[in-house]
């Protein structure tokens, strides 16, 4: 059985692993930790993770970018595996990460499920044919309790298809304050928040006279879940390093 860490455990997506591990022949979850403490759960939790003596083989964190620094020091320090899909990550916070995996199996994405991973591949594919013709557009819809805009998988997506367009194109967040007309070169992201929308993300390829959209919605949370799940059994005993859902797609 594989010990999991559960960090960020009593929010919404620590509560849908809990529930999906409590499940699983595989995993079991022996700690958690949340700075929030009100529910209760039939594993230890701790408020500070530095607090943690329990014996854990891999850590999943679905937090807060604020929990960042600490949960690096703490797997680094004891060599424990990383799943790590908060999302909202600074450039700092990215460049640690990539040094930890020097030290540690670091599993990162900033989208967990099978479905937006085969729609990076597609979008990939697109703006590579469609090189130089087409505006390219993304439109992400998140739930009104989300903290982070644009979606880390909205930034996911962009930087997937800039990186088959030799990493020329800019990124327009908003039109608002610019009133002069699109650039060639740019992608435009924009987020919309409202209601319990799970996750929508849109990618616009707008040419003459045709466009192409490529779409994908999260009905429930558990595909992230299930997600991260896979990624911690996947990454539990591997060689330090950073991994991400193309070698679990290969791998399986
Ligand atoms: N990679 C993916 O596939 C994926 C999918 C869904 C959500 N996310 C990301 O995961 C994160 C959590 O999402 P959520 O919907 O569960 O949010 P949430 O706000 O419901 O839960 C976050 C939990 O982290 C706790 N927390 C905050 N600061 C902390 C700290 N310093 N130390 C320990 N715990 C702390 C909060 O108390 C809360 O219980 C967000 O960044 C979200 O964007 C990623």
């Amino acid at each position: 059985m594989i010990k999991v860490l559960m960090n960020g455990c009593n929010g919404k997506m620590g509560q849908v692993i809990t529930r999906l591990a409590g499940e699983s022949d595989e995993l079991k979850i022996v700690a958690g930790c949340d700075i929030n403490d009100d529910i209760k759960n039939d594993y230890p939790v701790f408020k500070n993770i530095m607090d943690c003596n329990v014996d854990v083989d891999v850590i999943i964190d679905f937090s807060n970018p604020a929990a960042f620094d600490k949960l690096i020091d703490f797997a680094t320090s004891r060599k424990i595996p990383l799943v790590m899909a908060t999302t909202g990550l600074s450039q700092d916070n990215i460049q640690r990460l990539k040094d930890a995996s020097k030290v540690i199996p670091i599993f990162f994405s900033a989208n967990m499920s099978l479905g937006i991973n085969l729609v990076v591949s597609l979008v990939k594919k697109a703006a590579k044919v469609l090189e130089g013709n087409f505006d390219i557009e993304i439109i992400e819809k998140h739930h009104n309790q989300k903290l982070d805009a644009p979606s880390g998988t909205a930034l996911l997506l962009a930087d997937a298809i800039n990186s088959v367009l030799q990493n020329k194109k800019e990124y327009t967040y908003d039109r608002h304050s610019q009133r002069k007309k699109r650039n060639a070169n740019e992608i435009g992201i924009h987020s919309v928040r409202g209601g319990t929308i799970v996750g929508e993300h849109s990618v616009i390829f707008a040419g003459t006279d045709e466009i192409i959209e490529i779409n994908h919605s999260a009905l429930s949370k558990d595909i992230f879940g299930t997600g991260a799940l896979k990624a911690a059994k996947f990454i539990y005993n591997k060689a330090p390093g950073l991994y991400t859902m193309d070698h679990l797609i290969q791998a399986e």
